[in-house]
């Protein structure tokens, strides 16, 4: 897999299928940091990845619970984290995220401004923007630190 590279999906389908194949790549303890407006897409990267993982389970932005927990074959723990409405990294470590972060399981964060201080230099960094060609693009960058 390159270490950092671009594409443009086209629909929410081909962002999906795009978080399939990020998925194929992970492992445990792997975190990955989703950047992007609001409405951009990072909740569909996330359904892709748990479909690569073969998560059954509903995924859906946690919003409101600030995290869903997941699991699949490979994976027992999987934390989908929507830090929108956090305020302060002293919020966010007081939920215990130190904890899920050493779980050993699989890390998605939407909104990790927040925390930005608190993310391993290791992380799995997704940005997704819309263009302005067409409203159902959207390009995405993937960085993939030290490998
Ligand atoms: N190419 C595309 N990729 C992903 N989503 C797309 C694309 N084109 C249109 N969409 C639409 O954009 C929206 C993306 O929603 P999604 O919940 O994934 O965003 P989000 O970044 O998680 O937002 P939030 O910050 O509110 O959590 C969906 O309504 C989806 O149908
Ligand atoms: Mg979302």
């Amino acid at each position: 897999m390159l270490k950092d590279y671009a594409v443009i999906t086209k629909n929410e389908n081909e962002t999906i299928k795009l978080g399939a194949e990020i998925a194929s790549s992970l492992k445990s303890g792997d975190v990955i940091a989703l950047y992007g407006d609001l409405g951009s897409g990072k909740t569909r990267i996330v359904k892709g990845i748990c479909q690569g993982l073969d998560v059954k389970q509903m995924v859906n932005s946690p919003t409101f619970i600030i995290v869903n927990e997941y699991s699949s074959q490979k994976f027992h723990n999987i934390y989908h984290f929507d830090l929108y409405r956090m305020r302060s990294e002293d919020e966010v470590l007081g939920m215990g995220f130190e904890d899920y972060m050493n779980s050993g399981g699989i890390i998605l964060i939407e909104w990790p401004e927040h925390i930005e201080r608190l993310l391993p230099e290791n992380t799995i960094k997704i940005h997704i923007s819309h263009t302005v060609e067409d409203e159902a693009h959207r390009w995405i960058k993937i960085e993939r630190p030290g490998i």
